[in-house]
């Protein structure tokens, strides 16, 4: 028995649904336990590629239950979409246990997020645009809708009815956006509610039955550390908890009940949407990255800005994760490269100070120069390498000092997009503890 948080350890898109989907094959349960529809993640299994919203990555698995927790938020057209292209495809989404308390976007939370970005102008997040920040923000000001309060109509127009009247003023007023009709949007949730009725379950207490029939259950973490509402770097975050901790507030389970946390992190690192990233590279070899890497948005289709692996992001996920290890992902996109960089520390360009920590202050990263270390590239395919003793000398020497760097052991490669495009060089779910080792470093690669 063993539950496992898997979490991005960087702004998102580490390869979290195919980390997910790998150890699927061993777990009994999955859980989605923040974010929306924002996410994006992708699986390939037998050159079927499945792009996922809302549902877990376990989905693809006959015999595994998925849940969806209540610190996610859900656009139930979009929820209902997923499932529908699922079923089209053949995949049995019975086993599919909705939050009742999961907040549910509006209309509404659609338009403002679009029109606060708009407000923002060159400020502007670069959200995704699916109402993800004001669905939160209403759930923090009390003034949310639940999957629950669907199911109950006369009470639901009421209270719809308080808040469209704020909302339209809002809409109208501010930003010269038509206002929302009452009766439409009553009638279009009302019908969605009716459609995920038999999906909907007090999934905490699904969650912790499983638990105490020691089942494995993985929580599947969306958007990444530096993502995190909290923990990252503020405001060019999501309004989530992506990080490790938000598994247990999302899933509504207590934090003794975890075992291990996997942080899925990139080779090299991606950013999508604005905000500060120390080691991008917006020169050729930034698109190189992206052309080879394919690093466009799976939600949205935007460019990903790329750059070189950042080991004070990587320390800071290590950090405020709890990581036991790291599956590390891409490693194939490097092949061709003639020589790599790490990103070590950051300089301060005004003090001239040696930062090793991820700053906190926005004012201070904006004056941070990354410090590199560079080291030999590989130039050679690593794709087909299933075993760690199968990569290139010089690819096992990066990982080695990633892992070093980071004080954090590798337990996966992955070496390309398909499930079986990946080197387990130990056992995530039931290796060592590193926390109970002391993170001597005898675990690591
Ligand atoms: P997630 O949001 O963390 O699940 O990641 P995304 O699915 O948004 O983005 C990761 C992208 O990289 C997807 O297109 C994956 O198919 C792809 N991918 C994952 N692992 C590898 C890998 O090792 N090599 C390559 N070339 N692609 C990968
Ligand atoms: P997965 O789960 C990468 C980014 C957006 C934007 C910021 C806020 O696939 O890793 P939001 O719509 O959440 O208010 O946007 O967060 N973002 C992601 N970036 N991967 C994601 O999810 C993301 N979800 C949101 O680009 O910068
Ligand atoms: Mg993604």
């Amino acid at each position: 028995m063993a539950n496992v948080i898997v979490v991005g350890a960087q702004w998102g898109d580490e390869g979290k649904g195919k980390v997910t989907d790998l150890l699927s094959e061993k777990a009994h349960m999955v859980v989605r336990y923040q974010g929306g529809a924002n996410a994006g993640h992708t699986v390939i299994v037998g050159g079927e590629t499945y792009k996922l919203h809302l549902v877990p990555s376990g989905i693809l698995y006959p015999n595994v239950a998925c849940v969806v927790g209540a610190g996610t938020v859900i656009d139930p057209a979009k929820l209902l979409g997923e499932i529908a292209m699922l079923q089209q495809r053949g995949i049995d989404v019975s086993r599919l246990r909705i939050a009742l308390g999961a907040h549910v976007t509006m209309p509404y939370h659609r338009l403002l997020d679009k029109a606060e970005e708009l407000r923002r102008g060159g400020n502007a997040i670069g959200t995704t645009g699916l109402g993800i920040g004001p669905t939160y923000t209403d759930k923090a000001n009390r003034s949310g809708f639940r999957l629950g309060d669907l199911l109950d109509g006369p009470s639901f127009k009421t209270r719809l009815a308080e808040i469209l009247e704020l909302k339209n003023l809002i809409l109208t007023r501010i930003y010269d956006v038509p206002a929302l009709d009452l009766e439409a949007v009553y009638a279009e949730y009302v019908a969605y509610g009716e459609q995920l009725k038999p999906y909907l379950d007090n999934t905490a207490l699904v969650v912790h039955e499983a638990i105490a029939r020691r089942a494995n259950v993985l929580f599947e973490g969306a958007q990444g550390t530096l993502l995190d509402i909290d923990q990252g770097t503020y405001p060019f975050v999501t309004s989530s908890h992506p990080v490790a901790g938000g598994a247990c507030v999302g899933s509504g389970i207590g934090p003794t009940a975890i075992d291990r946390v996997i942080g899925v992190a990139k080779a090299y690192t991606t950013r999508v949407g604005g905000g500060p990233f120390p080691t991008e590279l917006t020169d050729a070899l930034g698109e190189e990255l992206r052309r080879v890497g394919a690093e466009f948005g799976t939600t949205t289709g935007r460019a990903r800005r790329c750059g070189w692996f950042d080991a004070v992001v990587g320390r800071l996920a290590a950090r405020v994760n709890g990581l036991d290890c790291l599956a590390i992902t891409k490693l194939d996109v490097l092949d061709a490269l003639p020589e790599l960089k790490i990103c070590t520390s950051y300089k301060r360009r005004d003090t001239g100070e040696v930062l090793t920590e991820f700053p906190m202050d926005a004012a201070v990263l904006e004056q941070c120069e990354p410090q590199y270390e560079t080291v030999p590239g590989w130039q050679a395919s690593t794709a087909e390498c299933r075993r760690f003793e199968e990569l290139p000398a010089n690819a096992q020497a990066y990982l080695k000092r990633i892992a070093r760097i980071l004080q954090v052991p590798i337990s996966i490669i992955a070496v390309g997009p398909g499930r079986e495009q990946t080197i387990v060089v130990e056992d995530p779910i039931h290796g060592p503890k590193r926390a109970l080792v002391g993170g001597t470093g005898a675990l690591l690669l």
